[in-house]
């Protein structure tokens, strides 16, 4: 694999890991700011905005991933040769399309909590659209086990 992919593919590998954490934290503030009736703050805005945010760098280094490691020409190559198997599909399909909806789902939560009036709809929010965002994304991550699994950390191919 060239020395690119293997930067590449080992940053969006550890990313998910960070993605995954800040979901955590902005559901968390969301829910316990909705169901605690707290107020909402620049930390609940900035939390749902990191979520979102680096979510855009996992998407960036998925294209760059997706035309670097011949997915792009998979699919071209034959569209439904590539939709009958099912570690070929996932990536040349499945993977960036869910991810794609999980994080539109995500922008929308940020800016729905933006033009709420009250902190009781900035908060509610937050929490509907954060976690339709998070559950889809689990959904879409190639867990070991699965057809298209890989590992759940790389290091530069180090392990
Ligand atoms: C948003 C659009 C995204 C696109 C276009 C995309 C695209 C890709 C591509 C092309 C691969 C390489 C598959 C391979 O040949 O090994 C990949 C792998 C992977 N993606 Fe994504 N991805 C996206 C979002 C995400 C997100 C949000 C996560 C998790 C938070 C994620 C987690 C992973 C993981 C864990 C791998 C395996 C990396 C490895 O080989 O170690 N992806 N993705």
């Amino acid at each position: 694999m060239s020395t690119l992919n293997l930067i590449l593919q080992t940053l969006h590998n550890l990313t998910r890991w960070v993605v995954i954490i800040l979901a955590v934290i902005a559901l968390v503030r969301a829910f316990s700011g909705w169901l605690g009736k707290k107020i909402y703050t620049s930390a609940d805005a900035r939390s749902g905005s990191l979520y979102a945010g680096l979510f855009d760098l996992q998407l960036l280094l998925g294209v760059i991933l997706f035309f670097t490691k011949g997915w792009f020409g998979v699919l071209a190559a034959d569209m439904s040769a590539a939709m009958s198997t099912a570690s070929v599909r996932f990536f040349a399909v499945e993977h960036w399309l869910v991810m794609i909806v999980a994080l539109i789902f995500a922008h929308v939560g940020v800016g729905a909590a933006k033009k709420a009036v009250t902190d009781r709809l900035k908060f509610r929010r937050s929490a509907l659209w954060f976690v339709l965002s998070f559950l889809l994304m689990l959904a879409a991550i190639p867990w070991p086990g699965m057809a298209a699994a890989r590992p759940l950390f790389r290091f530069f191919g180090l392990f």
